[in-house]
């Protein structure tokens, strides 16, 4: 008699222990944290739970612990709770990306895998000697892999939540790039007209819930010949980028700036009806 094979994927490894119902609920899915996976669990299998990640867990030997999202991202600070349902009981995940390394404390701090690919994009655009500024810096993703992929001069780094800062800290620590990235705690509101006016070659701002509130203390902290803007928004999906484009433009006028829409495009789909999305700006006062 031939050997059973073993399970290749969550569906196969759950047959038999859930409904035909149950099965086609099922979110086969999960973001990849290091040694954590992060997996929705629709509301119908929560009782289910614990067999679903212990299935992740037999099928994925490098996993140590498997979380499921317990909410959405709340509040200031953008965290969003998870809960272990299987293996070790830890939410500190050590995640690679682009060869740099991130400490993350899940359910403490923001963070996504999910923006790899941007922080790798904006990276490629960087030009030699160039000053970044990292709005919303949490933990520290984008500047840490600005410092390694690109020959910008420095990247200042600003954050607000106490534990998303003293993660921002560890990670520029421990990819070594403390000599040019700079961690300021604080509110960008705050922080831009006290110390960053006029300096920056280039700003991010990943911050795609309230980020056009920002859109003035970005322009602002741009060098007096010009530079580019990085907006994250959500959108609505049918309505593209109208509404990011008419907060840019507002914006301007209130600065007196000129601005020139560089890229606009999709990053991620969010929900039925959003998606995420990215301007790319260049601004410049007027005379
Ligand atoms: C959506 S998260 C992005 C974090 C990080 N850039 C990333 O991609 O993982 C937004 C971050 O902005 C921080 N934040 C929110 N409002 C802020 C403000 N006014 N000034 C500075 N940081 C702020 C939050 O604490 C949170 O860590």
């Amino acid at each position: 008699m031939g050997k059973k094979e073993p399970p290749r994927n969550l569906k196969q490894a759950l047959k038999g222990k859930l409904s035909r119902r149950e099965m086609e609920k099922l979110i086969t899915s999960f973001d990849s944290l290091g040694d954590i996976a992060v997996i929705q669990v629709p509301k119908e299998l929560e009782k289910k739970a614990s067999l679903i990640g212990k299935a992740l867990l037999k099928l994925n030997k490098h996993f140590k612990t498997v979380c499921m999202v317990a909410g959405e991202h709340k509040g200031l600070y953008r965290v969003q709770p998870v809960k272990v349902i299987a293996g070790k009981r830890s939410k500190k995940a050590l995640y690679k990306e682009s060869g740099c390394a991130f400490l993350v404390h899940l359910g403490k701090v923001f963070f996504s895998p999910r923006l790899s690919t941007e922080r790798k994009r904006i990276a490629g655009l960087i030009k030699e000697n160039e000053v970044i500024c990292a709005f919303f810096a949490g933990i520290g993703p984008f500047p840490i892999v600005f410092a390694r992929h690109s020959k910008m001069k420095k990247a200042y780094a600003i954050e607000l939540s106490p534990q998303a800062f003293k993660g921002l800290l560890h990670n520029i620590s421990l990819n070594k790039c403390q000599n040019i990235v700079e961690a300021i705690k604080g509110d960008v509101k705050k922080v831009v007209p006290k110390r960053l006016l006029g300096k920056c070659d280039r700003v991010v701002m990943p911050l795609p819930k309230g980020g056009e509130n920002f859109l003035c203390e970005a322009m602002m902290a741009l060098k007096p010949k010009g530079g580019v803007v990085h907006f994250y928004r959500f959108v609505e999906r049918d309505r593209g980028a109208e509404q990011p484009l008419r907060e840019i433009k507002k914006a301007a006028k209130e600065l007196g700036m000129k601005t020139r829409i560089l890229r606009k495009k999709k990053v991620r789909s969010f929900s039925a009806s959003k998606e995420q999305m990215v301007i790319d700006f260049w601004a410049k006062r007027l005379k």
